[in-house]
């Protein structure tokens, strides 16, 4: 396969189980109320799957759309990577069972573990596999099933998260100066316990004490998470508008890692951003750890936010820690 010159994203899709859970429902569950998460996050609702809905049930319909955007059948695949947290299965790759039902024949595919970054990660691999000649079409998927890793007892995070998937296709292009221009990637694992799984992995397999000691659910220390994102958002952001020589002005929208409408807020009206700039859809969704960033991209990219030649940011952190940036000319 030859090098191309640029990497652009041709489709997109994304896709959202039926059931809702509203902040209402979780003044049933546990000692909160619908202000309290207004207010302190912007969430309203997210989706939740059902029963026996897995990880890759989610991520096979988002890819199915964005293929059918971008006008590309399966069999032209050269590789398909699925960043998730929350796979079917640690064995084999989610990447794999994605492959099989959409009947990518010719594809590889693989995970991709970055917590919230995955998708932005993920669009990186895609890039770089494509300008090193390594791939003509890359699908990346983002998907989470959180509400499987969510501790429904713990009103300190329970209310955030959400399940849901979006994907985008890749395709190499000879075209200069468009699709993915820089992709910046980060990760400090010092970081790793203020977000972590604590049990169910080779340090502390599944027992039956790690399940009565609730250990397969996530714990998260907010606060200090919050402190982190607002600073290591805003330096990726500039990092982006520098290597690029970007100003305000030329950045068309934000699409931030829908994590908390605060954090977003201090984040990018520090720089200047005004708010019509910043793509939010975070209360309808919550938080879907590295969908978010994808389903962010995808209801802003199908609500015609832009036009040729328009730059987007998109910019995410999460657990690891890990963090990253890509931005987008269209
Ligand atoms: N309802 C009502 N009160 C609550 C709730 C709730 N659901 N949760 C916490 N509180 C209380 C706390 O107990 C505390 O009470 P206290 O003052 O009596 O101790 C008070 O509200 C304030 O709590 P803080 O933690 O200071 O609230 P904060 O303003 O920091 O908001 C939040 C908390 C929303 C978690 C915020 O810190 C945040 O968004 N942090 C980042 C979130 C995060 O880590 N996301 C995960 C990223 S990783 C991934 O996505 C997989």
């Amino acid at each position: 396969m030859n090098g191309a010159t640029s990497a652009k994203i041709i489709g997109t899709g994304m896709y959202v189980p039926a059931r809702v859970m509203t902040n209402q429902d979780f003044t049933r569950i546990v000692e909160t109320s619908d202000d309290w998460i207004v207010q302190r996050t912007g969430m309203k609702e997210r989706r939740i799957a059902e029963n026996g809905q897995a990880t890759s049930d989610l991520a096979v319909e988002a890819a199915r759309a964005a293929l059918e955007d971008a006008g590309v059948e399966p069999e032209d695949v050269d590789l398909v990577i699925c960043a998730t947290i929350t796979a079917d299965n640690t064995l084999p790759a989610t990447a794999c069972w994605i492959q099989e039902r959409l009947g990518c024949s010719r594809a590889g595919g693989y995970d991709l573990t970055a917590a919230c970054s995955g998708n932005i990660y993920s669009l990186a691999q895609a890039r770089a596999n494509i300008l090193a000649g390594q791939a003509r079409t890359v699908l990346v998927i983002a998907a989470e099933c959180l509400s499987r890793i969510t501790d429904y007892t713990d009103r300190t995070s329970c209310v955030l998260f959400g399940d849901g998937a979006g994907a985008s296709v890749v395709q190499a292009s000879d075209e200069p100066d468009t699709g993915i221009l820089y992709t910046t990637l980060r990760a400090d694992g010092s970081g790793g316990e203020m977000m972590i799984l604590p049990a169910g992995g080779s340090r502390r397999p599944p027992s039956h004490e790690t399940v009565d000691r609730r250990e397969h659910y996530m714990v998260i220390r907010g606060r200090e998470v919050f402190k982190f994102a607002v600073l290591k958002m805003q330096e990726l952001i500039e990092e982006c508008m520098n290597v690029l020589n970007l100003t305000v002005d030329d950045v068309r929208l934000v699409v931030p890692h829908q994590v908390n409408t605060r954090i977003i807020d201090a984040a990018t009206s520090r720089m200047g951003f005004p708010p019509e700039k910043v793509f939010l859809n975070i209360e309808k969704y919550g938080n879907t750890g590295g969908a978010s960033c994808a389903m962010a991209y995808h209801e802003a990219r199908s609500q015609g936010a832009f036009g040729p030649g328009d730059v987007a940011i998109l910019v995410a952190f999460g657990g690891g820690l890990t963090w990253a940036a890509a931005a987008i000319k269209h």
